[in-house]
């Protein structure tokens, strides 16, 4: 079926009141619901009352105190018939967690229990009314034996707990806020945790908790710190508090998100916890960082409001992203985050946006809502409140935040009215502006400066793409923050905000000077490609001379794009080709030689637009000609700058290790300079990389050499390969990293390796970090999937059928890959059509899969 967000009424009853007693076992666990019900005035009166349910039998049912058996099933759900205004509900149910390889629901991971309910899990544990907009005080009670589960928690504060002589334990818990289902959760199990207290703003104390297996707590450090100061920043930041006593978290090695906002107790995957100097790299450091505060932020951006219906996901989701992204920024380096941000929002968002799974921010219809937690909503969503924020700045975007937390506090709000308090706290006029959340699809805009006597006018269009389901669009605001530089004098005369509204539109600048030049989307202030009109020597002009570092990153990215895009179109000559990738090399040349720049900047400014970027700016592309040109320029980069390189390597390497930026930065470029060298200098490169390797003291260095090892052939890629697996057997996260960095790397037996590493006693695919590390790896690896054999699809399309059965939403996950075939060359794109329609006719297929597929296909 079809849900469409046109449809949204609410619901019948109001649920003040939920009581949980969960008597706790892996294989069984009984749970007893009492719902207080009453009529909801706001609503139409029903004599029924729906509650959903997914694998799940009634034992009994029970209303005012009297069994009924009148009750029917319909789909899955339990619909009780309900005379008066108010009653009290009894539902007794039995689950077997064990069972549950799904992870939605509860769940067995290690010989503990834990929860995802988010979005619709909580059917699986008992029959409710599992919508956003039913929000309800929870009461839990649990029990279980003290062996297998010492430690109990639920959401709120530990109200009582007590023991019994039979061995069992058990634990009440309260959470006074009034709250969705997706926010329930509950652990139980034999878990050790780190403890810290933070002091809010106005004086409360809060204890934090992280939860993990024995042996796991000398890795909980920086994911608490983190925390704090999370706490901290959105105090400042936003003026919000946190409001429990109690903070806890908790991390599982089967999880198939990142991690989950549950009031009071979230629940992270391991990989966004656990983090050490041997074990974790710098951007694992950084990934628990944000996800530590993504899941902070929720507790207002979510929790205390939360959404009316999941078409509003990107309320929620959309703010916490762009929150969590500004507090990154003002940990860390600002503009190389900003980079790293539009640098997952081109390589994900965009061909989201350009495929047959493009949809708006806020989607209009869905048949599986977990297939639309996508970076469509998330990222988009933070970049279409980061545009709000740009047109009224800081302040008044405070000020607008600030009112819609307080008009909606405890409340189940819409987009619209985040837009509403947006409009009325920062004083801005979004009606035209409202078309971010409806339409679908990336706009492409063009610009050209022309020169007027002493003035240029700027000549701007946009056009905004069909998507499925919108085949013609109205034109958006699209703000632009744009600078004029004189190439004279390398300045330019400050930077204005420029907002195209039409479908054309040009805007003057006074006293350009001579020959200016055009600095525009600066620091991406829209989330839109652009074609400018200007030269590459303007590109290598703003590439060494823009003071904003984003758009001077975007000039180095433009010219490389440009030159690769040429080349694989087969109109260059050998000399323009050649020519060309000297002058990219003595660009990048500059950047090695800028003493202006810092390490973490400089490494940004190294990295390569990826084969997955590039050929999403191409109407069709061919993966294999977008590999040979990239490989070819990165290696004539590397042979041009070798000694440069080494250089840098060798200055770098001095550093020791802490994560100080210049520390973090030196061990960035370093990695760079090998993968340069390996592509300009093979054995020097190899060399490098294996010494690199072997002094390692930390994961950072060692899995950037290993990375790089991992694509050439021979004994040193043996021995580092046996020799990384053998230090870190029994590291579930650091076996992952194993998996995956053969699985991605550009050594030409990758999709043998990945066959037999399908095979290997550690893979499992029981386990969701384990078979993206394998198969997510593997499918990004743009030159072993797009394979012209087709046995990269293929692969692909087994690895779907197989797991589709255990963990179908991770496995639709794997459908957006094959779903790119209209957009590649005809003979590879009939394969991948091919495997989609395979899929497409196995039976049995989940509502998850089957609906990525026939979008896919559609
Ligand atoms: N709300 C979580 C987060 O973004 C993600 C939960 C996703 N769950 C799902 N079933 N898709 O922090
Ligand atoms: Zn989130």
């Amino acid at each position: 079926a079809i849900i469409r967000r046109e449809d949204y009424t609410p619901f019948a009853w109001n649920l003040p009141e939920v009581h949980l007693h969960f008597e706790l076992g892996l294989e069984e666990t009984h749970v007893t619901a009492k719902l207080s019900v009453e009529r909801n005035p706001q609503a139409e009166a029903s004599p029924t009352i729906r509650l959903n349910g997914d694998e799940l039998e009634p034992q009994s049912v029970a209303v005012d105190g009297e069994q009924v058996d009148s009750w029917t099933m319909d789909d899955g759900d339990l619909l009780v018939s309900l005379p008066g205004d108010a009653h009290e509900i009894v539902i007794e149910t039995t689950i077997n967690p064990a069972a549950n390889t799904k992870l939605m629901g509860l769940f067995a991971s290690n010989g503990m229990l834990c929860t995802q309910c988010e979005a619709e899990g909580f059917r699986r544990i008992t029959f409710f009314p599992d919508r956003p907009d039913v929000l309800s005080v929870y009461s839990v009670r649990m029990s279980g034996t003290k062996a297998a589960f010492p430690v109990l928690l639920a959401n709120g504060n530990l109200e009582e707990s007590g023991e019994e002589a039979d061995g069992t334990h058990w634990a009440e818990w309260h959470d006074p806020w009034p709250k969705p289902s997706y926010l329930f959760a509950l652990v139980a199990g034999d878990l050790v945790s780190n403890t810290d207290t933070f002091i809010t703003a106005s004086g409360r104390e809060v204890t934090c908790n992280i939860y993990v297996r024995e042996g796991d707590e000398g890795r909980t450090g920086h994911a608490m710190e983190s925390l704090k100061k999370s706490m901290r920043w959105d105090e400042e930041t936003f003026g919000r508090e946190y409001d429990l006593d109690l903070y806890n978290i908790v991390a599982v090695s089967d999880f198939n998100m990142g991690a989950m906002e549950n009031k009071g107790l979230n629940v992270f995957n391991t990989k966004y916890v656990l983090a050490d100097e041997e074990t974790a790299t710098d951007g694992d450091f950084d990934g628990v960082e944000g996800v530590i505060a993504h899941e902070y932020f929720h507790n207002w951006s979510g929790n205390r409001v939360t959404c009316r219906d999941w078409f509003q996901l990107s309320l929620k989701e959309g703010f916490t992203v762009l929150r969590d992204q500004l507090f990154s920024q003002d940990m860390g380096s600002a503009p190389v985050k900003r980079i790293e941000d539009v640098r997952v929002l081109r390589g994900a968002q965009f061909p989201e946006d350009s495929g047959p799974l493009a949809h708006p921010i806020r989607p209009d219809s869905y048949r599986e809502i977990s297939n639309f937690y996508t970076a469509t909503v998330y990222n988009k969503g933070a970049e279409v409140i980061r545009m709000m924020r740009t047109m009224c700045g800081p302040e008044r975007f405070r000020q607008g935040t600030g009112l819609y937390f307080e008009r909606h506090d405890g409340e189940a709000a819409t987009c619209e009215d985040f837009v509403k308090a947006m409009e009325d706290g920062a004083g801005l006029d979004l009606t035209q502006f409202r078309l971010w959340y409806s339409q679908a699809g990336t706009p492409k805009i063009t610009a050209r400066l022309e020169k007027d006597g002493e003035d240029a006018v700027l000549h701007l269009s946009q056009e905004v793409p069909p998507t499925p389901g919108q085949e013609s669009k109205s034109p958006m605001p699209i703000p632009l923050r744009t600078a004029i530089f004189d190439r004279e004098t390398g300045k330019h005369g400050g930077e204005q905000l420029v907002t195209l509204t039409e479908a054309q539109g040009s805007f003057r600048f006074g006293n350009v000077g001579a020959s200016p030049v055009l600095s525009i989307n600066r620091g991406f202030s829209a989330p839109v490609t652009m074609s400018r009109d200007v030269s590459d020597e303007d590109l290598v002009f703003l590439a060494a001379h823009d003071d904003d570092p984003f758009a001077r990153y975007e000039a180095l990215q433009d010219l490389v794009v440009g030159h690769l895009q040429h080349a694989v179109s087969g109109e260059l000559s050998d000399d323009d080709r050649d020519s060309a990738r000297e002058a990219i090399a003595s660009a990048i040349g500059s950047v090695l030689a800028d003493d202006s720049l810092d390490d973490l900047m400089r490494g940004e400014l190294l990295v390569l637009p990826t084969e997955g970027y590039l050929a999403e700016t191409m109407a069709i592309a061919d993966p294999g000609r977008i590999h040979e040109e990239r490989a070819a320029l990165r290696s004539a980069i590397g042979a041009q700058l070798e000694d440069q390189f080494a250089a840098m390597h060798e200055r770098a390497s001095a550093v020791p290790y802490s994560l100080s930026a210049e520390a973090r930065g030196a061990r960035k470029v370093k990695t760079q300079a090998l993968i340069y060298m390996a592509a300009g200098n093979p054995d020097r490169g190899k060399a490098m990389a294996w010494e690199q390797y072997q002094a390692a003291d930390n994961m950072t260095d060692r899995q950037g050499a290993l990375m790089v090892l991992a694509g050439a052939d021979g004994i040193k890629r043996t021995n580092a390969l046996l020799d990384f697996y053998n230090r870190f057997k029994g590291n579930a996260l650091v076996i992952d990293k194993w998996f995956s960095l053969q699985s991605m790397s550009t050594h030409p037996g990758v999709i043998e390796h990945v066959k037999a590493l399908a095979d290997h006693p550690e893979f499992t695919l029981k386990n969701p970090n384990r078979v993206r590390s394998l198969y997510m790896g593997f499918a990004v690896n743009q030159n072993a999937f797009h394979d012209p054999s087709g046995e990269g699809y293929r692969v692909i399309a087994d690895l779907i059928l197989a797991l589709d059965p255990i963990n179908p939403q991770t496995a639709a996950r794997f459908v957006t890959p094959l779903g790119r075939w209209r957009r590649i060359e005809p003979d590879r794109s009939a394969l991948m059509k091919a495997q989609l329609e395979r899929i497409a006719k196995a039976p049995g297929l989940s509502r998850d899969t089957h609906e990525q597929v026939s979008r896919s296909l559609g």
